[in-house]
């Protein structure tokens, strides 16, 4: 075991960007030695992927430590759950062999993603009276917003006929009206709704659990545990770029809340980011790339959500907000992936400061109308010009990635511990960074 494994006790992986950032693929490497590997935010908006001996494996909602035979993957709280893609998902997952009986845990406190929820969400963003947000239209928004107005249907509801109807009912009675009224939609039926509801609990029986519990007594029993945040940290409602972000806490502080842990028994943390920067949907992008080398990063870094599809959003490496996820998450590290997509380019740039009129800013603003106006400052380091999916160490790397890696060390301020380059789980160099 190395000191990145043996640092592993309770670890929170989170994104430390826009989402995508390859938290999948690390999440995955690192569930070799995991004993459980829990989501505890976001839902089914998230796509993580995994590529293992050519074969890939996009997960919205299934921990990414479901490939490794020992680990115990948890659905926290925290997670809005749709059970249309859960059970896909496990029929996917287990017509690839893969073995779920005994190792799925669905906290019995989670929300669940209702057909209006995605009828509300695809609404909200079809429509002129609303900020188009650019949303997956998983319906998260609107889930998230009945758990905090109280309305919210939980796993716990599934269990009892008479609770789910009636709360099926008395939410329908609104969501009907404002359906109509509102977005000039087809009115939706309780019966059918609650058939199909209750049909989701017999199924979803053998995995409810009390999460809370179930985590507290792992971290005693010294179990290894990874959390796995879903979206990221400039997605995150409290500290994204709001409106245009998420309606969970993919920052580390959403972990404890999402599973029923407290923050005394988190170990560490570590924050995925791409070696440059991409962004889905609408929102400020700082350091974006207009024209040819949009299109041309996009190509090199296959750059399409796993989720919905869509283009990217792709720029260079933005340090300002690197430094504020550092600040946020109290990030250790940082695992660097996609450093393999910067192999051709001439001349690579990182974003060190925001320009703002005759303004200089280094702390990621929260003033929406200064991250869309304000053109960022750069310093540039030599491209290395060759391929690096293949090298193994970090003293293999071309001198010319080493320097860009260890700039980016230097203006954030942690190691990095992990570098990425390519999907494979093999495409990976570890580095020794923990003084333990
Ligand atoms: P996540 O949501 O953070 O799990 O990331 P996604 O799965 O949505 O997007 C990351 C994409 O990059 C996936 O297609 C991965 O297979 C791919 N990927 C991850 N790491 C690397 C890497 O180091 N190099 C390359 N070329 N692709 C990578
Ligand atoms: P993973 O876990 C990238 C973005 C959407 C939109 C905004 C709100 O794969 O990194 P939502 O459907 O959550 O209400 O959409 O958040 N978004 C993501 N972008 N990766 C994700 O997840 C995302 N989940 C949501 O594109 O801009
Ligand atoms: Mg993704």
């Amino acid at each position: 075991m190395n000191r990145i494994e043996a640092a592993m006790a309770v670890t929170i992986i989170v994104g430390a960007q826009w989402g995508d950032e390859g938290k999948g693929k690390i999440v995955d490497l690192l569930s070799k030695d995991a004993d459980v590997v829990a989501r505890c935010q976001g839902g089914a908006n998230a796509g993580h992927t995994i590529v293992l001996e050519d074969k890939k494996y996009i997960l919205h909602l299934i921990p990414s430590g479901i490939l490794h035979s020992q680990a115990i993957c948890v659905i926290g709280n925290g997670v809005v759950i749709d059970p249309v893609v859960l059970f896909e998902e496990i029929e996917l997952l287990k017509s690839k062999g893969i073995e779920i009986g005994g190792r799925l845990l669905i906290s019995h406190r989670a929300h669940v993603i209702m057909p209006y929820h995605k009828l509300l969400d695809q609404a909200q963003e079809d429509s002129s009276i609303e900020t188009k947000i650019g949303t997956t239209g998983r319906g998260i928004g609107p889930a998230y917003v009945d758990k905090v107005n109280r309305t919210g249907i939980r796993v716990v509801d599934l269990l009892d006929e008479d609770i789910l109807r009636n709360k099926i009912r008395l939410n329908l009675q609104q969501k009907n009206e404002i359906l109509k009224k509102i977005y000039n939609k087809a009115q939706l039926d309780l019966e059918a709704i609650t058939r199909q509801y209750l049909s989701f609990d017999k199924k979803m029986d053998e995995y409810i659990a009390d999460v809370s519990t179930f985590m507290n007594e792992a971290i005693d029993s010294g179990k290894r545990i990874l959390i796995e945040g879903a979206q990221g940290t400039l997605l995150d409602i409290d500290f994204g770029t709001y409106p245009y972000v998420t309606s969970s806490n993919p920052t580390s502080g959403g972990a404890c809340i999402g599973l029923g842990i407290g923050p005394t028994r988190i170990n560490r943390v570590i924050g995925i980011q791409k070696a440059y920067t991409t962004r889905v949907g609408e929102g400020p992008f700082p350091t974006e790339f207009s024209g040819d080398m949009a299109v041309q990063m996009r190509e090199l870094g296959d750059e399409f959500g796993a989720t919905t599809g869509r283009p990217r959003r792709c720029g260079w490496f933005d340090a300002v907000i690197a430094r504020y996820s550092v600040r946020i998450n109290g990030l250790d590290s940082i695992a660097l992936t996609k450093l393999d997509v910067l192999d051709t380019f001439k001349e690579i740039k990182i974003g060190i400061a925001y320009r703002y009129g005759t303004k200089r800013i280094e702390n990621f603003p929260a003033e929406l109308k200064i991250l869309q106006h304000s053109d960022p400052e750069y310093i540039s380091v030599p491209g290395w010009n060759m391929p690096t999916k293949h090298i193994k160490t970090f003293d293999a790397l071309p001198e010319n990635a080493k320097r860009y890696i260890e700039t980016i060390e230097s203006i954030i301020g942690v190691p990095i511990c992990i570098i990425s380059v390519g999907p494979d789980r093999e495409q990976t160099i570890k580095r020794d960074v923990f003084d333990l």
